[in-house]
């Protein structure tokens, strides 16, 4: 018999990337593909792409570029671009980068198998009307006690600086059924954390008993499975947080007391220009309400600064927005014009004024979010271990407001959800110790 065929995949970007190479590498694993983390040692290199920045998306090409030595020394070396720079440039990679035997667009990833069988080259963007996680194989067991489920795909909101809705497309939920049956079958391979994805996540409207369920109504229902003991949603967009969601974060103690909620800017003149549709006070309003529902709950958010024609006031309201709201962690990014977009037109800020007020916000959301480890310090949390620790008898893990923890726990293994008392808080994560 010949040996199995190894398989590397490299994911970039967001966390439905890595649940779509997780999905690939479970298709490509009923062709005889063994995943490897050795890139030297694959049959075939799958670069699972993000477009969202410029940055993001150039990070192709130069892995490309580096590639080509492993190309020459194996001519057989299948090298695939999934993603969403394949759903945005498709055939134009293979005149770039005459190395690439396939491009394959995300809503095409149940024809890679025949794809990489292929001869010749070939590229699929399409967005077909069948639901390609029905085609792909169904879930292994995964590695550790938490996964992801992607339960929405696409965007209709169009954000003046975001291709997402021209790369993943329409927005798509997936159906009821189908999510609870995933959702069971992971739960029965020892998963006891789940994250429900989507682009809009809360723009959710799948097919369930009785019509379109909304994400509250799904999350409901999936707190009704026996083992499954948390459950997350990202990312959302403000105008879709409905009052069941909001009450759902009161109710279900399954729903952990953290909550991703992009807002971009605090200005509104700047959240008009980008297409937002909601005000820096509806969002300060969303809020309070959250928090009335679930008080010790953890927000955190994107922003971008420097969006075309942001100027020192629009900034500064930014900035009073996070000082009023106090976020846990947020991710912040300098606008980079994506080709395409409507805000790719507008004539730029200046660089070195962009990069002065990103230093400028992150540092305030460095210290938010020290401030928030460290009122954790003497409280008691739930805490799933994921990994085991750098130290003999130490473990890690989640806590329910996604820290970090380690934990002096002998007697513990991976998979164990306890109760744990936090002792102390470094740079990036809480030291706790073990009371049930
Ligand atoms: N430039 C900078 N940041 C962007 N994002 C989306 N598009 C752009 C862009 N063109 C950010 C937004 C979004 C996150 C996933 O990436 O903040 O919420
Ligand atoms: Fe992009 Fe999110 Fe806006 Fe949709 S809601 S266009 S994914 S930033």
């Amino acid at each position: 018999m010949s040996s199995p065929k190894k398989l590397f995949i490299k994911t970039y970007g967001c966390q439905m990337n890595v649940y779509d190479s997780e999905r690939m590498a479970e298709a490509m694993g009923n062709e005889g593909y063994l995943l490897t983390e050795v890139q030297e040692e694959a049959d075939m290199v799958l670069l699972n792409t993000c477009h969202i920045r410029e940055k993001a998306s150039e990070k192709l090409y130069s892995d490309l570029g580096r590639l080509k030595p492993l190309k020459a020394a194996k001519p057989d070396l299948k090298i695939g671009v999934a993603g969403c720079v394949a759903q945005a440039e498709g055939a134009e990679i293979l005149k770039r980068m005459p190395l690439v035997d396939l491009v394959v667009g995300p809503q095409s990833y149940h024809r890679l198998p025949e794809m990489a069988r292929a001869p010749e080259k070939t590229v699929d963007t399409e967005f077909p009307v069948e639901d390609k996680f029905d085609l792909l194989p169904e879930r292994k067991a995964p590695r550790g006690p938490s996964a992801f489920l992607t339960v929405q795909e696409g965007c209709d909101k169009f954000c003046a600086f975001c291709v997402v809705p021209y790369t993943r497309g329409a927005e798509v939920s997936r159906p009821v059924g189908r999510i609870l049956d995933e959702a069971r079958k992971l739960v029965e391979r020892g998963v006891r954390d789940i994250t429900l994805l989507g682009q809009n996540v809360n723009a959710y409207h799948g097919e369930g008993p009785g019509g379109a369920w909304t994400l509250a109504r799904l999350i409901r229902a999936l707190a009704e499975i026996n083992g499954l003991a948390r459950i997350r949603y990202t990312t959302s967009h403000p105008n879709d947080m409905d009052d069941d969601l909001v009450a759902a974060h009161g109710d279900l103690p399954a729903l952990m007391p953290y909550l991703h909620l992009p807002v971009q800017s605090g200005s509104d003149r700047i959240l008009k220009a980008m297409n937002r549709k909601h005000t820096a006070e509806s969002y300060l309003r969303l809020v309070e309400r959250i928090r009335a529902a679930r008080p010790d709950i953890l927000l955190s958010s994107d922003f971008i600064v420097g969006f075309p024609g942001e100027t020192d006031r629009d900034f500064a309201d930014t900035m009073d927005l996070i000082r009023a709201v106090g976020f846990g962690q947020a991710f912040s990014f300098k606008y980079s014009a994506r080709p395409g977009t409507p805000a790719a037109e507008k004539d730029p800020v200046e660089a070195a004024i962009a990069d002065a007020r990103l230093q400028e916000l992150q540092a305030l959301i460095t210290t938010q979010q020290r401030a928030a480890q460290l009122a954790m310090v003497g409280r008691e949390v739930g805490v799933l271990y994921d990994k085991p620790g750098r130290l003999p008898g130490q473990l890690v893990g989640k806590s329910d407001h996604l820290h970090a923890v380690f934990v002096e726990d002998a007697q513990g293994k991976v998979g164990d959800l306890v109760r744990v008392r936090i002792v102390a808080s470094s740079s990036n994560s809480l030291a706790a110790e073990r009371i049930g």
